[in-house]
């Protein structure tokens, strides 16, 4: 069979072109992982609750074993995710009675932590999305209420950038989040990038996560959002980019993917590279959120248990009409 050209090499030009793996997918799916990304992130790996279970107690086998498969390869690695909302566990914010630990305890945890994790892979993980998620959906507030906020307050993403800086003052540090290119969400967060920038605070990138559907976001907020990002002066990445073939939660449970909807998905990315490549100058690095729709966290989210197909890889690996698409905006 011969063999696809490398989405990689032909973005090279452009941005790095990354995946989302784990220690099992850079396994399973090595062969197209070599092959077409130049870049990787943790899927789970590197947050909270897997560097750090415990107060006393960290395990970095999992993301060290990571870091080691990109360099091998010579791919590049984003570290994902050091302050969030998920995947962080209990102790940080409750005491043994449950009892809501105090700003000084929590504070410190917040720094020892990113001191920890981000000196360990100075020079290795090139940038880290310092905070994941901080801004709320809906409703007036900026900040999303998390316990986070509840026992530091609004600066604990100040502090976050500051502990990140300092233990490596080369890494890239970017804020990161969903709904980005909702246009009441994407203003607010350029509100709080504007905010930490006039506050001297160590922010290089805006990261869109880029967890898109058949039919939304439209194109034109897509695009507004790259220019409304870009005019805040730091630098873009696509971070955790699928395009699943449901509309979030409405859609009937169940579907096949089809002829059809392979061609309407195909028509998505194809509009979506052809943007980032008009942003070709400010994006660095475009990121999928996977390999291949045989492993998609999108099976068991929004919805657990129902089938997705939003890569540009098979469920047999093979390329989609998505992948032939992008590869005509290189
Ligand atoms: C997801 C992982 O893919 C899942 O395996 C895990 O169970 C939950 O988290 N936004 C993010 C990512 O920033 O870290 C999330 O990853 C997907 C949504």
């Amino acid at each position: 069979m011969e063999e696809e050209p490398s989405l990689a090499k032909a973005f090279a030009q452009s941005f790095r072109v990354g995946a989302a793996v784990n220690g099992e997918t850079v396994v399973t799916h090595e062969t197209l992982l070599v092959r077409h990304f130049n870049s990787i992130t943790a899927e789970n790996a590197m947050k909270f609750a897997s560097l750090q279970p415990l107060p006393d107690h960290y395990r970095f086998e999992e993301a060290d074993a990571l870091v080691d498969v990109a360099e091998e390869h010579g791919m590049a690695v984003r570290g994902h995710t050091l302050i969030w909302h998920n995947q962080t566990p209990e102790w940080v914010f409750r005491d043994q009675s449950g009892r809501l630990k105090s700003r000084r305890e929590v504070l410190t945890t917040l720094k020892d932590h990113i001191n920890r994790v981000v000196s360990r892979y100075r020079g290795r993980v090139y940038c880290w999305d310092v905070v994941n998620e901080a801004v709320s959906d809906g409703g007036d507030d900026l900040l999303r209420k998390s316990l986070w906020l509840e026992t530091i307050g609004e600066d604990y993403l100040i502090e976050a950038f500051l502990a990140a800086h300092d233990a490596d003052p080369q890494a890239q540090l970017f804020y990161n989040d969903y709904n980005e290119c909702d246009p009441q969400k994407r203003a607010k967060i350029c509100r709080l990038i504007r905010r930490l920038k006039s506050e001297g605070v160590p922010i290089h990138g805006m990261g869109l996560q880029a967890h898109w559907h058949l039919n939304s976001p439209g194109i034109d907020d897509i695009e507004r959002s790259l220019n409304d990002y870009a005019e805040l002066g730091v630098r873009l990445q696509i971070t955790e980019l699928d395009i699943s073939v449901y509309n979030h939660r409405e859609d009937p449970p169940y579907r096949q993917m089809t002829p059809s909807l392979l061609l309407q998905q195909a028509e998505r990315y194809r509009a979506a590279f052809r943007l980032f490549k008009r942003y070709a100058e400010v994006i660095d690095s475009v990121t999928f959120w996977g390999i291949a729709d045989d492993r998609t966290w999108l099976d068991n989210f929004p919805v657990r248990g129902r089938k997705d197909w939003p890569l540009l890889f098979d469920t047999d690996h093979r390329p989609k009409p998505a992948f032939y698409a992008i590869m005509e905006q290189a």
